[in-house]
C-alpha cells in the first residue's frame, strides 16, 4: 500500500462479510476455513472475483482454464485473494436464436454476483462477441475496480498454405460451394483449418471490435486487446491484470472514475478506425447509458464521417488478420497514430491517461496499420441512415459492401420471418435480379427476440450460379462482424412494433442514399398510414420465461438493447447487501 491508498484493510468491502466479531462473521470465516484458507490469507487482503466465461461449448475461451491460473498468480503476487466465479459463457456459433437474447443475462447475473459475495474487485474475462459487453455492463452497475481481461484473437487459418479468415471466410467458401465451384473434400479441409487454435475470431467481428473498444475506453491494461489467445504475452497480461486490479482496490479506482463522454468517445474513433463491426454500435450505446453518459447514433455518424478506417484487416480490409495486426503494432501503434481524434486525457486501468499508455506505440508494417492519408476507406466503418423507413434509424457497414450499392434503388421483395426466406433462396424459378431488394423483418429486439445475426441473408442461389456476390438487403436484425455485403441493418422502429419497414409491400420502391444517410420506400405517407390501420402484430415468439420477459422489457436498437429496468435511470440505486 501506498500513501495515495484511499482504502485500508478495515474499509475494505469484503472485510464486511468477514472482520466483524459477530456471529454472522464467524460464520463467514468458519466457511472460508473449510475451504482451507486461513485468517492470513483474507486479512487485508482485497478478495478479487474472477468472472470466467469458459465453458467446453465455448472454443474461442477454451484457455481460460489455464489462463486463470495466471490471473490468480497476479492477484496474490500483488497480496489479494483471488477466487474463480464461473458465470454464463456465451459462444456465439451455438447460442440460439441469439447470443444477444443473453446478453443482457449474463450482465445481470454479474451485477449481483460482485453484489452478493465478499468481493472487492473483479477480473473480467470475455471476448466472444456479447461476453465483453455482458461483463462489462453488470461491472459498471456494480461499481467495484474493474480489468477487462480479453481472450485474445485465434491464430490464421490455413488451408493448403491459403490463409482463412473467421466467418468471413466460412460464408465465401460456402457461396463458392453452392456455385459449384469447390469439391465437398475442399470444403471439408477448409472446415478444419479455419479455427485452429483457442481465441476469438480473427477477423474484426465483434469480438476484436468490442475487446478494442474496451481497451480504448480504459477498462483492459494498455496493448491487451491485440495479443493472440495462444501467445505467451497473454499469460504475461494476464498475470499483470491480477496484480493491477490489487492496487486498484487499494486506490479505490472504481469504473466511473475512468469512464466519461470522452471515453466512449475514444471508443468510437478506435472502433470506426479499425473498421469495425456494426455491433459496435448497439454495444456501446448500452455501456455509454449504464454509466450515466450520453452516447447515440448521432455521435457514430459524426465520428465516423471525421475517423477513416487505417486497420486492414477483413472484412473491411483486403488480406490481413488480427495476428497481422499484433505484429503490425496493434492498437497501441493504431491508437499513437489516431492521436489527434482521440481524448489523450482520459484515465484507464492503468492509472496513466491515453495519451500516457499510447505514445510509446509504434507501426511496424504501414500496409497494415495505415497512414491517416493513405487509409483503406477514407470515412468510418459504419454510416447511420434515416428516413420515412427508418425514422429512429439503422445502419450499413459502407466499408464492406460494393460501392454500387451505397446510392441505389430497386424493388422491394419482402419476407415476415426467417424461415420464409430460407424456403425462398434456393428456389432458381423466381423472378429476381442483382437490383431487387431484399426486406427481412420480424427480425428485432422484440420480434426475433434478440436480433437474430440474419441481416446477411444468403443471395438467392439463382443469382450466386450468375456470378453475383452482393445485394441490398434491409432487416431490424443484426449481422455477424464478420459478414460483410450490402447490408442495412438495425431498422428502429422495427417492424413487430408497427415501424414502417412492417408496412413495406413486394413490389415497393426503396431508394438508399448513403452519402445523403437516407432511407425512404416510396410511398405517401397517406398511403403508409393506410397500411397501418391493418396492421396486425404477429405473436410473440415466447410465451413465458426469459424470452417473455426479454420481449416485454428490451429497449430499442438505437437505445442499445438493455433492459428498461436495467437502465441507470430506473429506480433508486440499489446499494449494499445486509449482511
Ligand atoms: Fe467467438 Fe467469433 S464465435 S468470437
Ligand atoms: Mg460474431
Amino acid at each position: 500500500m501506498t500513501e495515495n491508498n484511499k482504502k485500508t484493510p478495515e474499509t475494505l468491502r469484503s472485510a464486511r462479510w468477514l472482520a466483524a466479531n459477530d456471529f454472522r462473521s464467524f460464520n463467514h470465516r468458519s466457511r472460508m476455513m473449510q475451504m482451507g484458507y486461513g485468517k492470513e490469507d483474507w486479512e487485508g487482503a482485497p478478495i478479487i472475483a474472477i468472472l470466467s466465461t469458459w465453458s467446453d461449448l465455448n472454443p474461442c475461451h477454451h484457455h481460460f482454464k489455464n489462463r486463470i491460473e495466471d490471473v490468480k498468480r497476479g492477484v496474490t503476487m500483488a497480496g489479494g485473494l483471488p477466487v474463480e466465479l464461473p458465470c454464463l459463457s456465451l459462444f456465439e456459433n451455438f447460442v440460439k436464436p441469439s447470443a444477444l437474447l443473453y446478453r443482457n443475462m449474463l450482465a445481470m447475473e454479474v451485477e449481483e454476483l460482485l453484489r452478493s459475495n465478499p468481493i472487492d474487485g473483479v477480473i473480467l474475462m470475455g471476448g466472444c462477441d456479447k461476453t465483453t459487453p455482458g461483463l462489462l455492463l453488470g461491472a459498471i452497475s456494480m461499481q467495484i475496480p474493474t480489468i477487462f481481461i480479453p481472450a485474445g484473437p485465434m491464430l490464421r487459418g490455413n488451408y493448403r498454405g491459403e490463409t482463412l479468415g473467421s466467418g468471413s471466410d466460412a460464408f465465401k467458401y460456402w457461396d463458392e460451394y453452392r456455385a459449384d465451384n469447390i469439391s465437398s473434400e475442399e470444403l471439408e479441409g477448409i472446415c478444419g483449418g479455419i479455427a485452429r487454435s483457442a481465441g476469438t475470431c480473427m477477423t474484426m467481428g465483434t469480438a476484436s471490435t468490442m475487446t478494442a473498444i474496451t481497451e480504448a475506453i480504459g477498462l483492459s491494461l494498455p496493448g491487451a486487446s491485440s495479443i493472440p489467445a495462444v501467445d505467451t504475452s497473454h499469460n504475461r497480461m494476464c498475470a499483470r491484470s491480477g496484480k493491477r486490479v490489487v492496487e486498484m482496490v487499494w486506490e479505490d479506482i472504481t469504473p466511473k472514475k475512468i469512464l466519461t463522454k470522452n471515453s466512449f468517445k475514444n471508443g468510437i474513433s478506435v472502433a470506426m478506425a479499425m473498421g469495425c463491426s456494426t455491433n459496435a454500435i448497439i454495444h456501446l450505446i448500452a455501456l455509454a447509458r449504464r454509466a450515466d453518459c450520453d452516447i447515440n447514433l448521432v455521435d457514430f455518424d459524426n465520428v465516423s464521417r471525421e475517423v477513416p478506417v487505417i486497420a486492414n484487416v477483413r472484412p473491411s480490409g483486403d488480406n490481413y488478420l488480427m495476428e497481422d495486426f499484433y505484429y503490425a503494432g496493434g492498437i497501441l501503434g493504431l491508437m499513437n497514430r489516431l492521436k489527434d481524434f482521440l481524448y489523450l486525457n482520459a484515465e484507464t486501468v492503468s492509472g496513466k491517461t491515453v495519451g500516457e499508455n499510447t505514445r510509446p506505440g509504434e507501426v511496424y508494417n504501414n500496409d497494415v496499420i495505415r497512414h491517416l492519408d493513405n487509409p483503406i476507406y477514407k470515412e468510418g466503418a459504419l454510416a447511420v441512415l434515416k428516413g420515412n423507413l427508418a425514422p429512429n434509424g439503422c445502419v450499413i457497414k459502407a466499408s464492406a459492401c460494393n460501392p454500387k450499392f451505397l446510392h441505389h434503388s430497386g424493388q422491394a421483395i419482402v419476407f415476415d420471418d426467417y424461415p420464409s426466406y430460407k424456403s425462398f433462396v434456393d428456389n432458381e424459378t423466381i423472378d429476381i435480379t442483382e437490383d431487387h431488394i431484399l426486406i427481412l423483418r420480424n427480425a428485432g429486439p422484440k420480434g426475433g427476440p434478440g436480433m437474430p445475426e440474419w441481416g446477411m441473408l444468403p443471395i438467392p442461389t439463382k443469382l450466386v450460379k450468375q456470378g453475383v456476390r452482393d445485394m441490398l438487403r434491409i432487416s431490424d436484425a443484426r449481422m455477424s462482424g464478420t459478414s460483410y455485403g450490402a447490408c442495412i441493418l438495425h431498422v428502429s422502429p422495427e417492424s413487430f412494433v408497427g415501424g414502417a419497414l412492417g408496412l413495406v409491400q413486394t413490389g415497393d420502391t426503396i431508394t438508399v442514399h448513403v452519402e445523403n444517410r437516407s432511407i425512404d420506400v416510396e410511398v405517401s405517407d397517406e398511403e403508409l398510414e393506410k397500411r397501418k390501420e391493418k396492421w396486425v402484430q404477429p405473436p410473440a415468439r415466447f410465451q413465458r420465461g426469459y424470452g417473455w420477459m426479454y420481449t416485454n422489457h428490451i429497449q430499442q436498437a438505437d437505445k442499445g438493447c438493455d433492459f428498461d429496468y436495467l437502465e441507470t435511470s430506473f429506480g433508486e440505486p440499489t446499494g449494499e447487501p445486509a449482511i
